[in-house]
């Protein structure tokens, strides 16, 4: 049932080219530049709009606002759920709420979605299980249709959430006529890419350096994680992976926050991960990176293939195939992954039942 490997988790993880295939599959045209959800709701009948979520899908939330504010123009807000049930949030009918979910049945999620309901929001669920409780209340559904997943980890329901995001930021960019026919065009080319990206980001001799990487590593007590812009919820995500099957501390932040606190921490210890793919800020996370580096910090950095020029500044380099900026957490996410089960297997931890934790929580 684990199709040959040795958990469900790295199943899970090899699994995504196919999981983003089945997300994308029929939903984009190329010739028009369009995408093809779907949904009911009127895309244009909305001012704002409340993503909310749990966890790993709270972090695809985070970048679904960053996708839905730059190409639709629609401000966006983005709540934890169990924060958003009890915080009377200012909600009417003009507001759209995005509810996220692998499982489709978390409670405070649920709970979440009466709440927006009560106050007349119109509701979209980004939603993997079929047929779930939150489906049944929902306006409308867009399924990620990345398969069961049942590792306790969230890998291909992330990937495929952050690609429906993509999605509905296309649809509503045109829809709202905020987003040029020729940058649609553009992203939906690059978003079509995404399954054979990941395909290469999976490739042995990738994996092989996270594994080492991963090893070289697995004695810290703590990690740091860092990024900027649409991939500072990659360095949210990686550091909640590493944590939940690891149990090593990590923290995450935006990568300009550093300076405010958390430089702190580092000395000689800490590893800290930087996300320092293709970005209109590289040159930013570079200069993040030199900090941590005066510091005595040890770097891994992910970067974009052939950028031997930023290498030299880190200790441990993890190589990403290219991708659009705007679809890069995808692809990144997957070096995250890898690194956090790596290291839990150096550890020797069952990372399909990780200690305290449920796949699906269904409790306060
Ligand atoms: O089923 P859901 O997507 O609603 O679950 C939300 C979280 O409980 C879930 O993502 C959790 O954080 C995972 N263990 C993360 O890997």
């Amino acid at each position: 049932e684990k199709g040959g490997y040795d958990t469900y988790m790295l199943k899970e993880i090899y699994e995504q080219p196919v999981a983003l295939t089945n997300t994308l599959i029929g939903r984009l045209h190329d010739e028009t530049g369009e995408v093809n959800l779907d949904i009911n709701l009127n895309p244009a009948s909305f001012k704002r709009i409340s993503i909310i979520a749990c966890g790993t899908a709270y972090y695809a939330g985070l970048v679904g606002e960053y996708l839905i504010e730059q190409l639709a123009r629609v401000p966006v807000e983005v709540d934890v759920a169990s924060e958003y049930r009890y915080r009377s949030p200012l909600v009417s009918e003009d507001t759209l709420a995005i509810v996220v979910s692998q499982s489709g049945e978390t409670i405070d999620t649920l709970e979440a979605l009466r709440e927006a309901k009560k106050f007349g929001a119109k509701t979209l669920g980004v939603i993997n299980a079929k047929g779930s409780s939150m489906t049944r209340e929902l306006d409308d559904t867009l399924y990620i249709h990345a398969g069961p997943e049942i590792g306790v980890a969230s890998t291909k329901a992330y990937t495929s959430m952050v690609s429906a995001f993509m999605l509905l930021a296309l649809w509503l960019g045109r829809a709202r006529g905020t987003l040029g026919e020729d940058l649609g065009r553009e992203l939906l080319h690059a978003t079509r890419e995404l399954p054979r990206l990941v395909e290469e980001a999976l490739a042995p001799e990738r994996v092989e350096k996270i594994k080492q990487i991963a090893e070289k590593y697995s004695g810290a007590r703590d990690y740091l994680f860092l990024g900027r812009g649409v991939n500072a919820p990659t360095a949210f995500e990686g550091a909640l992976k590493l944590k939940e099957i690891s149990y090593i501390h990590a923290e995450a932040y935006a990568a300009g926050e550093m300076k405010h606190g958390p430089i702190a921490l580092i000395d000689e210890h800490l590893p800290v991960v930087v996300v320092a793919t293709e970005s209109f800020l590289l040159e930013k996370t570079i200069s993040n990176v030199q900090e941590v580096r005066a510091r005595s910090g040890k770097v891994i950095a992910i970067l974009s293939d052939g950028d031997t020029e930023n290498a030299r500044h880190a200790d441990d380099v993890i190589y990403v195939p290219h991708a659009h900026e705007m679809v890069s957490p995808i692809v990144n996410a997957v070096a995250m992954q890898l690194l956090a089960y790596h290291t839990a297997t150096a550890l020797g931890k069952d990372v399909d039942k990780p200690r305290n934790l449920a796949k699906s929580v269904t409790v306060e």
